[in-house]
């Protein structure tokens, strides 16, 4: 097994959005359950990037050019495009992004979560529902409604913060990427609820809080991202960019909901900080403020105040790929 060896993986060094190998369980271990979800799965970028990308002429040149001979097994390709799990001291790649890469590492809260406290589903009750799953979430589980946590994700991987791999690599400075219509299209696996017989589309006051907290994700990834820019070359300018764009958007929503205080203070942290290189103590801390504002935000609303952003949101011609039809379980 020298070849799947990792060396030099660290969650550390890039922080996108690796989850702890030591405690993936894999993607099979949840569709035991979770069919559907994981016949939707099959069907995405995230899923087949595991046999794809290192075919892609591209990827060798990208490694090539960051010195890394075999993509699969050095740490750097599989923080984004691998779920890596640890077994007797070895760090395998077993899948592409997968279950675990958004919901986070499973061993720790995986029995909790179905476990309905040791009944059945009929049978516990509404306080034992809801203390099984603040101890999932307590454990580390990333469920549906922890909106901001889910966008971090998201972003941690597709803003691509690395300068390295850009400048250096020539790997693409991230994805175009908007949290509603990145999330309705392909990606979309809401069949567990309505118990496999709908895959059911975001409702549109979770589409504004989608679009909302993905723009202010947006922001702070971008923020941190400048921070960490040496060099005046295509990784800087490029994350400024992001920047910009994002703060111009978040302008208009605010303009568009007047009584979400919040994003113009937002936009206001923003600006706080220059977006030039080697600031990145300043870029962090109106980073770290904008995150607060954020946790807040998804805490504190849920959509249905603001009508405002509707005609801001992208809708279904722009989402991306097509959501899988559910098929009922059986
Ligand atoms: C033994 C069966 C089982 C396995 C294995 C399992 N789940 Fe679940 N999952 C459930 C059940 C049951 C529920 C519904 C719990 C409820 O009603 O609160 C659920 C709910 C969920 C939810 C929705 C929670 C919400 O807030 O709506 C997510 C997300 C989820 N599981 C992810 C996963 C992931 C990721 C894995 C693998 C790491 C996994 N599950 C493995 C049975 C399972
Ligand atoms: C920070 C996360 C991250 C890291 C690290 C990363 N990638 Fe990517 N990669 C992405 C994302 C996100 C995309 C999709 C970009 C888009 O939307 O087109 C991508 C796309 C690609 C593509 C397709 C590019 C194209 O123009 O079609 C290749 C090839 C690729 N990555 C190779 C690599 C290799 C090789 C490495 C390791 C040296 C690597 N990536 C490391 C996130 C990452
Ligand atoms: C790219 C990130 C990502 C991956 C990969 C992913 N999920 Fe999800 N999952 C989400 C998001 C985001 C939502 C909420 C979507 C929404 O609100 O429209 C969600 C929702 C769910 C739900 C709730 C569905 C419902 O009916 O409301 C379950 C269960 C779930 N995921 C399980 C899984 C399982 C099992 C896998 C792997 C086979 C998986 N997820 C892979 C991001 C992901
Ligand atoms: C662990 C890193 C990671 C996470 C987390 C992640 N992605 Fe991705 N995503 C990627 C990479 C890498 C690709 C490109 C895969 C390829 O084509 O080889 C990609 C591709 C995609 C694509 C396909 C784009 C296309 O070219 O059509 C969509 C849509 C997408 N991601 C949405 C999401 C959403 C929504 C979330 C959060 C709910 C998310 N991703 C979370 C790494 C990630």
């Amino acid at each position: 097994m020298l070849g799947g060896l990792v060396t030099a993986f660290s969650l550390a060094a890039y922080g996108a959005g690796a989850t702890d190998p030591a405690k993936v369980v894999g993607p099979n271990v949840c569709a035991e359950c979770h069919k559907q979800e994981a016949e939707a799965w099959k069907d995405t970028h995230h899923f087949k990037t595991f046999r794809d990308m290192p075919r892609r002429p591209k990827a060798n040149e990208i490694a090539a050019r960051m010195g890394i001979a075999r993509i699969r097994s050095e740490g750097l390709c599989l923080t984004c495009h691998y779920t890596v799990q640890a077994k007797e001291n070895q760090k395998l790649p077993i899948a592409g992004i997968s279950c675990e890469s958004c919901h986070s590492a499973g061993e720790s809260w995986i029995k909790i979560h179905s476990g309905f406290s040791g009944k059945t589903e009929k049978t516990e009750t509404k306080a034992e529902k809801d203390a099984r799953l603040t101890l999932a979430t307590s454990k580390g589980m990333i469920r549906p409604s922890s909106l901001y946590q889910i966008a971090k994700n998201c972003f941690g991987c597709h803003v691509v913060p690395q300068e390295d791999l850009v400048n250096k690599g020539g790997h693409p400075a991230g994805s175009d990427f908007e949290l509603v219509s990145w999330s309705q299209g392909e990606v979309r696996h809401n069949t567990w609820h309505s118990k496999g017989r709908q895959n059911v589309p975001a409702n549109a006051a979770r589409r504004r809080m989608l679009y909302l907290v993905g723009l202010g994700v947006e922001l702070e990834t971008g923020l941190r991202a400048v921070g960490r820019a040496t060099a005046r070359k295509l990784y800087a300018f490029e994350m400024a960019m992001r920047v910009d764009r994002a703060r111009k958007q978040l302008i208009a929503a605010a303009q568009a909901v007047p009584n979400v205080p919040e994003i113009a203070r937002m936009v206001e942290f923003a600006h706080s900080a220059g977006l030039k290189l080697n600031n990145e103590r300043s870029l962090t801390a109106a980073a770290d403020s904008v995150s607060k504002l954020l946790a807040s935000i998804s805490e504190k609303y849920d959509g249905s105040t603001m009508a405002g952003l509707d005609s801001l949101i992208p809708g279904p011609d722009k989402f991306k790929g097509k959501a899988r039809e559910a098929s009922a379980v059986d």
